[in-house]
């Protein structure tokens, strides 16, 4: 494919306001009250789950389905609470961002 530079420039600036958009919406939907991105908080760091994750096809949907119900036993024996404040997609977004982060 033929990347011309004005063109290369608008994907650069879609992409980075996609990921933004994403960080943003973690903190609209409060995950960032116990997760940041690089360090442990009350739940693992979002760079620690997208690493342990790596290569799993099926964890996307796996982690879709913790975000929306919540659990406990993977990290620790803290819980996440069911995140009833984000719908199906809104977490699927989510967990496509946080596996998206290295
Ligand atoms: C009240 C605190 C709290 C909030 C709010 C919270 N989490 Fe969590 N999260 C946790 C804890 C604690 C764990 C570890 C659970 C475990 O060990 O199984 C966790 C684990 C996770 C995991 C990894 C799950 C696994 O099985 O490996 C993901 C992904 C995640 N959280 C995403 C989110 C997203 C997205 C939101 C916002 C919609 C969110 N969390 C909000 C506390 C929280």
């Amino acid at each position: 494919m033929k990347c011309f530079s004005a063109a290369c420039l608008v994907a650069g600036v879609l992409a980075s306001n996609v990921a933004m958009a994403d960080a943003d919406l973690a903190k609209a939907k409060n995950c960032m009250a116990c997760h940041a991105i690089g360090a442990k908080v009350v739940g693992p760091a979002f760079k620690d789950v997208a690493a342990k994750y790596t290569g799993q096809k099926d964890a996307e949907d796996k982690l879709t389905q913790k975000v929306l119900r919540g659990g406990s036993g993977v990290w620790g024996a803290v819980p996440m609470p069911a995140n009833a404040q984000v719908s199906d997609a809104e977490a699927r977004t989510l967990v496509k961002w946080i596996l998206s982060l290295k």
